[in-house]
């Protein structure tokens, strides 16, 4: 019996390459099957007929988008998630979503393999089979491009010799991989960490340094999760969606950096991120104003904890589950209402308001009648340094003693 192939399909050259190459090297018929998870860009009807055109006995498009945002994109909401303090995890919150549906694919059809187009020197290996082992240990795993040491070269001319329908010449300097949470760009003239980037290779943000109008938003959210933007309700989709065109409008969210991969290296990515860096700004602050302060303390280690554990393909684990039962815990009260003014780069919180807000004005004012007794404070403080002033008391002492 054919053994078949799922084929995790991006439309891209090295994936269109991959269905002809898999179906020869392993004798095997090659279903692809391309998830939307909101990449701007081209239409999913022509990525589908472009893998039929390249052999592919089947051809899926899943439509995911929705799943995404609830289900992968708020839960990054929810931990703050910031890999290295900075970069919100748009290639590695997509992965395990996509292994997800290839393994239902490879279930409806009988496949025993799951193929996807990832090197040997990134991350998102890693993601793709960290999750199929634990959600489908029994799929083998082949990945062309690492496994049979495929160069770009080498695809091109597998291309031109098969007559694929597919444009080598429109192959871009970059590596690019998008979805509704961002934007990552690589490769290039960007490989040389001193080269700044140029304007050209960003899709989802305008120039913040431009001049414009600023733009103001109310985002509501209810127990960490963001309902609605300037009071209208929105799906999970259409508020990213829309923030990501408002906020990209007003170039918030370009991030330049250089990251620690899992498998070792330092690598320089340049990410765009509008609605994901607002939307962690806006959930950062009502946190600040609901969540009790030890809670608060703690859930910064847990948050870092759960980036950490996405980033490096543990997406389906124990210990991501269980930091997420803590998480989801602390948001019963983050609801409420954060105002942001959308200008010039940067999502400025200029006001929040919760019916469970742990602000007391009476506490907090400095006029006339204020709630907070201060004849309390003396004893406090005192007590509070206690340990430091006889701790610094007895290292004097033995100074003196040893002089
Ligand atoms: N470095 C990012 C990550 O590991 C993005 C990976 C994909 N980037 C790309 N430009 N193809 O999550």
């Amino acid at each position: 019996m054919t053994e078949k192939v799922v084929l995790a399909y991006s439309g891209g050259l090295d994936t269109s390459v991959a269905i002809p190459y898999l179906a020869e090297q392993l004798n095997a018929e090659v279903i692809a099957v391309a998830i939307d998870v909101g990449q701007n860009g081209e239409d999913m009807e022509v990525i589908k007929q472009r893998a039929l055109g390249c052999g592919a006995v089947a051809a899926e498009i899943v439509d995911a988008r929705e799943e995404f945002a609830a289900d992968y994109c708020f839960p990054a909401v929810a931990a703050n998630a910031l890999y290295m303090d900075r970069y919100p995890l748009v290639s590695a919150l997509s992965r395990p979503l996509i292994v997800k549906h290839l393994v239902a694919a490879a279930e409806k059809h009988g496949a025993t393999i799951v193929s996807h187009g990832c090197t040997g020197k990134g991350n998102d290996q890693v993601r793709f089979e960290a999750g199929l082992a634990a959600l489908a240990p029994h799929l083998k795993v082949v990945a062309p491009a690492r496994d049979f040491a495929w160069t770009r070269d080498k695809a091109i001319a597998f291309a031109e010799e098969k007559s694929l329908p597919i444009d080598v010449t429109k192959k871009s300097p970059y590596s690019i991989d998008q979805n509704l949470w961002g934007r990552a760009v690589e490769t290039g003239f960007l490989e040389d960490i001193w080269n700044g980037p140029i304007e050209d290779i960003y899709d989802y943000t305008k120039n913040p340094a431009e001049e414009r109008e600023p733009d103001e938003v109310v985002i509501t959210f209810v127990s960490g999760k963001p309902v609605a933007l300037d009071g209208v309700e929105k799906s999970a989709f259409e508020l990213i969606k829309e923030l990501n065109d408002r906020a990209g409008a007003q170039g918030i969210g370009r991030i330049d950096m250089v990251e620690d991969r899992l498998v070792g290296i330092k690598s320089r990515e340049v990410y765009e991120s509008p609605a994901g860096i607002t939307l962690i700004a806006a959930h950062m602050e009502l946190e600040n104003v609901t969540i009790e302060r030890e809670q608060a303390r703690f859930k910064r280690t847990v948050d870092q904890r759960w980036g950490e554990l996405v980033y490096d393909g543990l997406w389906f684990s124990p210990l991501k589950d269980s930091l997420e039962a803590f998480i989801g815990d602390v948001q019963t009260h983050v609801t409420g209402e954060v105002r942001l003014t959308l200008h010039a780069g940067k999502a400025t919180v200029t006001g929040r308001r919760s019916e469970t807000s742990l602000y007391d004005f009476d506490l907090a004012t400095y006029d006339e009648g204020d709630a907070f007794d201060q004849s309390n404070a003396r004893g406090f403080v005192e007590l509070w340094s206690l340990p430091a002033k006889l701790a610094a008391a007895r290292n004097e002492r033995i100074k003196t003693e040893a002089a």
